[in-house]
């Protein structure tokens, strides 16, 4: 499939709940024990600031960011410097034998299918000491992300997808356990977590939306139609949702750790 001029991803869009995407990051930062000298990757990076942060409060040797959107490593300029490097690359083709103490993923893994596979693949990048770390989203079964499947099946939007819908490759935290379990980790910690957001309105969760899971229908559909699935997407959606203000927006999330060394 040929994907539209709007395939990349949206800083700015992203950035709009900028404090609160960030609150896992660091949630999940807190689950990493640092040791001296790390050489850390860090999987869809995005903007690199918070790889910045990740970066020196783990006072790591070397960290690369990987990301494979030009528009997010077009911002990362300003914080690469002092071992902090990044790189344009997919995670779905990411192999290493380079031997990472850590690799880290905050909000990214849930756009690669096949976790168990992808696990083993980061397993295998990491030295007989090292720490993997990943945040994923787990709040497909909220309203939000239901009801864009819901508008993606129907018409226009199912012909003009080819009949694609999204279906979210995250496991449950068990089996996430298991996997690390499998993969011999010696330690771990795995939670499912659930993020409570105050918005401005009901309103305001379209545009979250918008900034995450929306992108996948954003970057498949004709430029042109897209303000269509929108609308369509905000008409079926508002309804069904509390018209409060604030409006209460609970996101799950799961975090897991797993350290090779005991
Ligand atoms: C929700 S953002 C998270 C960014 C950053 N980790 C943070 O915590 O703010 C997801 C990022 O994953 C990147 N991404 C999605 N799929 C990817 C892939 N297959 N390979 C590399 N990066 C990917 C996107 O470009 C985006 O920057």
């Amino acid at each position: 499939m040929t994907l539209s001029p709007t395939s990349d991803w949206n800083p700015e869009q992203y950035g709009r709940f900028r404090d609160e995407r960030a609150r896992p990051f660091f949630d999940l930062l807190d689950l990493v024990h640092p040791r001296p000298g790390m050489r850390v990757v860090d999987l869809g990076c995005g903007t690199g600031e918070l790889t910045r942060e990740m970066h020196r409060r783990l006072a790591a040797r070397e960290t690369l960011g990987i990301d494979n959107s030009p528009a997010m490593l077009a911002k990362t300029e300003p914080f690469a410097g002092d071992g902090l490097t990044f790189m344009e690359g997919d995670i779905g083709a990411f192999t290493s034998q380079a031997g990472y103490d850590l690799v880290f993923s905050n909000a990214a893994l849930h756009w690669i299918p096949d976790h168990e596979a992808l696990l083993r693949r980061l397993t295998a990048a990491l030295t007989e000491t090292g720490q993997l770390a990943v945040q994923v989203p787990a709040n497909d079964d909220h309203l939000s992300h239901a009801t864009a499947v819901a508008v993606a099946r129907e018409e226009p939007f199912h012909a003009l997808l080819g009949g694609h819908v999204r279906q979210s490759p995250v496991l449950a935290p068990e089996v996430y356990a298991t996997l690390l379990h499998r993969f011999g980790y010696r330690q771990q910690h795995v939670r499912l977590q659930v993020y409570p957001h105050e918005l401005e309105s009901r309103e305001a969760v379209v545009e979250w939306v918008r900034g995450s899971v929306l992108t996948d229908y954003e970057r498949r559909l004709p430029e042109a139609v897209w303000p269509e699935f929108l609308a369509r997407y905000r008409e079926r959606l508002l309804p069904q949702l509390a018209d409060t203000r604030p409006f209460f927006y609970p996101f799950k999330r799961i975090l897991f750790w797993g350290s090779h060394s005991g």
